[in-house]
């Protein structure tokens, strides 16, 4: 009897104090570091506290970002890498698929590289790399883009080809090349089995024939992306400040895939060279921005950098609308998920399953707005707390390309006094653009409204802006409907017209 009453107690004391331990967020020793060394990223929603990321006490630097259309993805991520670039001077390189971060990277004075609109890449260069080593992540890159590991005698043959080019060049096969001489391309591997094909002696034709045509699609002339001369060097990119590889000129998923595959391979090869130590920093952040086919794939390399952990001295940082295009393993191996707005049943359950966060987590996520997010941290420590936690909303610092109409000229004092009307208006470039669309405007004349705000330094007076578009010979009707979807009354608009007569 004493026992039992005893255990009750305790089990009840117990649960007392696992409540107690397990508040809803992190303990602030946690989320608070040095901001000498670590990035502010938002206050959280609870306790209001200022919750700044560092790679050193999390299990890796990898991070995965998941969010509809909309929800803040790409600004979390420029906010993210502008801050780690002041704090730990880390270099930045995003494969950018769609080509949604140029304008971004033009403003911060980054570097763009645009594949296939002048910038070529070789996927035979060996930037320091044993060629058998090169040769295998080639073959690694067929397997996810192509059928051919369906296809053993095929698969053999290329691989084969395509060591023999390199030993054609002079690269013998397990020495680190020189960078010196110039590498094979995969029109020398065609030329090979072609010459194969023409002696006439080999057993299957057909199977040549197939492996052939395979390697043709990548050395087409016109689509000859990765078989030309590189123009750049893709292991200097690492140390090369912020960098946007413009996927956006390839023709298709395969194209971009295989560029973004062999952009991770040369950079963990570059990478496992130099080794992680903590002393170091982070020195780069790769970002792979819908890249599905990459990040989805168990045999990419994006899996395998994550899964290795700290190993490579950069963080990759995994951006998608899908969470399903992400596979599962990077989310359970990631020290950090960030999860914006999420919609979809099938992906919250997706999401839910890999993270396992609590219901009233997931009832949140569903009602973000813009910027809101849950973060999910992998801890170094054996204390037991929730992971997930909520933040108010992600704090930007991304130089914004904004245009401002300043109306305050054309305010009686009385209107100017009233706190309520708003003095200047402020757009994204973007969002001006549609609005100079939706009146009717054509691109030429909206080259020339946005030639004249550059002019003014992006601050214009409105009735300078109406005198401009008069001049250009625009109607009145689509000034008039311009001026109303910026926000202005008639009464004000009829006012405006009078300064410029
Ligand atoms: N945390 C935020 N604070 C302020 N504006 C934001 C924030 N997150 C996103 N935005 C704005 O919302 C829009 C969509 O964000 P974006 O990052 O492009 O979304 P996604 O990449 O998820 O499609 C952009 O105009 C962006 O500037
Ligand atoms: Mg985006």
């Amino acid at each position: 009897m004493t026992l039992l009453r005893v255990q009750n107690l305790m089990s009840n004391e117990l649960s007392k104090r696992t409540f107690l331990s397990r508040p809803p967020e992190p303990p602030f020793e946690f989320l608070i570091n040095d901001p000498s060394d670590s990035v502010f990223i938002g206050m959280t929603k609870i306790f209001d506290i200022p919750f700044t990321w560092t790679y050193t006490t999390v299990t890796n630097p990898h991070i995965a970002v998941v969010g509809i259309t909309g929800a803040g993805k790409s600004f979390f991520v420029k906010t993210f890498l502008t801050r780690a670039s002041y704090i730990w001077n880390t270099n930045a390189i995003i494969i950018d698929w769609a080509g949604e971060y140029l304008s971004w990277v033009r403003q911060s004075g980054g570097v763009i590289v645009s594949l296939a609109k002048g910038d070529y890449i070789n996927i035979m260069d060996l930037s320091g790399m044993k060629p058998i080593d090169r040769a295998k992540q080639i073959m690694n890159s067929l397997d996810i883009l192509t059928d051919i590991s369906n296809y053993p005698e095929q698969r053999r043959l290329t691989a084969e080809a395509i060591e023999q080019a390199y030993l054609n060049a002079g690269f013998p096969l397990a020495t680190p090349a020189s960078s010196e001489k110039e590498a094979p391309t995969l029109k020398d591997v065609t030329s090979l089995l072609e010459e194969k094909m023409q002696e006439g002696t080999y057993q299957y034709p057909a199977e040549l024939e197939n492996a052939i045509y395979r390697l043709r699609q990548f050395t087409r002339e016109g689509e000859d992306y990765f078989s030309r001369k590189s123009t750049i060097d893709i292991g200097k990119l690492s140390s090369s400040g912020l960098v946007a590889i413009d996927l956006s000129g390839l023709p298709d998923e395969s194209f971009r895939a295989m560029a973004a595959l062999f952009i991770l391979q040369t950079l963990k090869e570059k990478m496992r060279m130099e080794g992680w130590s903590a002393s170091k920093g982070l020195k780069a952040l790769v970002v792979l921005d819908e890249a599905w086919k990459v990040a989805g794939d168990e045999r990419s390399d994006a899996i395998t950098i994550v899964r290795e952990g700290r190993k490579y001295q950069f963080g990759l940082i995994v951006a998608s609308q899908n969470p399903t295009d992400i596979n599962e393993a990077i989310f359970s191996n990631v020290g950090t998920t960030v999860m914006l707005r999420i919609r979809f049943e099938k992906f919250m359950k997706y999401m839910q399953g890999s993270l396992n966060f609590s219901d009233y987590i997931r009832s949140e996520i569903g009602k973000f707005g813009v910027g809101q997010a849950a973060v999910d941290m992998s801890f170094n420590t054996a204390v037991q707390f929730p992971n997930v936690f909520i933040l108010d909303r992600i704090v930007g610092e991304v130089p914004l390309d904004t245009y401002t109409i300043a109306i305050a000229e054309v305010l009686n004092p009385d209107e100017l006094a009233e706190r309520s009307i708003v003095k200047e208006y402020s757009f994204e470039k973007i969002d001006l653009n549609s609005k100079l669309v939706e009146s009717g405007l054509g691109s030429e004349v909206i080259g020339k409204i946005f030639a004249k705000m550059d002019e003014k330094n992006r601050l214009i007076d409105v009735r300078e802006m109406v005198k401009s578009m008069v001049d250009m010979n625009i109607g009145r009707d689509s000034i008039v409907s311009l001026l109303r979807s910026i926000g202005l009354s008639d009464i004000l608009i009829t006012r405006i017209f009078t300064y410029v007569r």
